[in-house]
């Protein structure tokens, strides 16, 4: 796919390079209010997103996945400034944009850009597709060169429609071909950041693939940064750099994409992982590891005290109900909030008695995926052990010890290694996708 390049009039810079931080989240809580009664007192409040942190770099995409009600569309809408913070710090390029007013938002809202989930009710029905994408020029005041039509024109050929349907309307259109507008009206403006809140749920899975390739070739071309929302792991899976899984307005695990599919630490990755099927014959052993959620998501009103996963987790001690994890980068690259990970050393290895519900839920996985996890997470920890003695005796030779010791004692993978050699480095550029 060719897109034609921008055209001067209606671009900003774009001054960060590729892997240097673009969005710096610290913190970051909404809680919306309960209020009740005549008076309206506030009786509670929906901890919708409760203190998050991460970071967005340059021209890298970062999947945001979780079940329904976990707070995703809450975080994209504060990382956009759609909704006002309750707590916490968003910065954009540097610069501290939590609580700046309309007017000082004014000319971020060029550089950060929204695709909403729903094609059909996103677009104005009794607005012409011309009138839909050109919008931002006449909010934003700007004259591209050309002519805001032409330009308009050029933008629908870039995302695959006919220029010559700028006189249509939404409902001419199916519902792939709506999401294509969105995406239109979202680049009009050459924006930096988009973020776009599971922008292919609503359409049929033929199509979505097809959504999906058309944001990731624009991507390339653009050199856009993208935080991708999706309520489960196989829309992000092919296109993310990195992925963030939210639980109850937290992030449970944010990791390199390749670590995070390989070797999952978090109990909660690793069941949403085992709900998507995987059409990877390397994997079908993967059946008898199905972990399956059950019950509902708890109510966000009053989360469960320690981790919030505790009670649908199968590996939940008595530490878990008491004391939350904080989010720890366990691994270069693997960011995990839990006190017995998967694939890793025990955080709390005094604690082990499974509590009655882990009991309950450890029954739906197999025996043998709970031995074997055991058995990962102890080679581990042995590993670490044998590393840790190592570096006491002997510093120089640390780096190629754990570097082998990785990759022998839990499956060598193509990720591990490049982890492994990108140790010291890990937080400078992304690792190039494999697609
Ligand atoms: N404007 C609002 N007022 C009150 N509660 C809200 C509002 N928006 C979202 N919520 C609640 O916040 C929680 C997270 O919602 P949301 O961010 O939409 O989750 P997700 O996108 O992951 O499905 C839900 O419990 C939802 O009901
Ligand atoms: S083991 Fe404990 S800390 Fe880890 S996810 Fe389960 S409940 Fe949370
Ligand atoms: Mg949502």
């Amino acid at each position: 796919m060719t897109i034609p390049a921008q055209t001067s009039g209606a671009t900003l810079t774009k001054d960060a390079a590729p892997g240097e931080t673009l969005l710096k989240v610290t913190g970051l809580q909404k809680h919306f209010p309960i209020k009740k009664g005549l008076l309206q007192r506030q009786v509670g409040a929906v901890r919708a997103v409760d203190g998050i942190d991460f970071e967005v770099r340059s021209g890298e995409t970062l999947g945001v996945v979780g079940e329904s009600g976990c707070g995703k569309s809450t975080m994209g809408r504060l990382i956009t400034r759609l909704l006002e913070p309750t707590a916490g710090k968003v910065e954009f390029q540097g610069k501290d944009i939590t609580h700046l007013g309309v007017g000082g938002m004014r000319p971020l809202r060029r550089d950060v850009q929204m695709i909403f989930q729903d094609p059909y009710s996103s677009l104005n029905p009794r607005h012409t597709i011309g009138t839909i994408v050109s919008a931002p020029f006449k909010l934003q005041g700007v004259q591209p060169e050309g002519g805001v039509k032409k330009e308009v024109q050029r933008l629908l050929s870039v995302v695959g429609l006919n220029p010559e349907h700028y006189n249509r309307y939404p409902h001419e259109f199916s519902g792939g071909q709506r999401q294509r507008i969105g995406i239109a009206r979202a680049l009009a403006l050459n924006p930096k950041l988009v973020v776009a809140d599971e922008p292919v749920s609503a359409l049929d899975v033929s199509i979505q693939a097809q959504v999906v390739n058309l944001l990731d070739d624009l991507q390339s071309e653009l050199g856009l940064t993208y935080v991708i929302i999706a309520h489960d792991l196989s829309v992000v899976r092919h296109v993310s750099d990195r992925i963030a899984v939210m639980y109850l307005g937290k992030i449970m695990e944010l990791a390199d994409r390749d670590l995070l599919y390989k070797t999952p630490m978090h109990p909660y990755t690793k069941a949403l992982m085992s709900a998507v099927p995987i059409p990877d014959p390397a994997r079908k052993s993967a059946k008898s590891e199905r972990i399956l959620l059950k019950g509902d998501v708890p109510s966000p009103i009053a989360p469960p005290s320690g981790c919030r996963f505790h009670t649908r987790c199968w590996k939940a001690t008595q530490i878990c109900t008491t004391t939350e994890p904080p989010l720890k980068e366990l691994r270069p690259g693997q960011q995990v909030a839990c006190h017995h990970p998967e694939n890793f050393e025990d955080q709390a290895p005094q604690d082990v008695v499974l509590l009655t519900a882990a009991k309950e839920a450890a029954e739906l996985v197999s025996e043998e995926a709970l031995a074997e996890s055991a058995a990962t997470s102890a080679a581990v920890a042995a590993e670490v052990a044998e590393v840790a003695e190592a570096q006491s005796t002997d510093a120089e030779s640390t780096e190629a010890e754990s570097s082998e010791g990785e990759s022998t004692e839990t499956e060598p993978t193509e990720a591990e290694s490049t982890e492994t050699e990108s140790t010291e480095s890990s937080d400078e550029e992304p690792p190039a996708k494999g697609k």
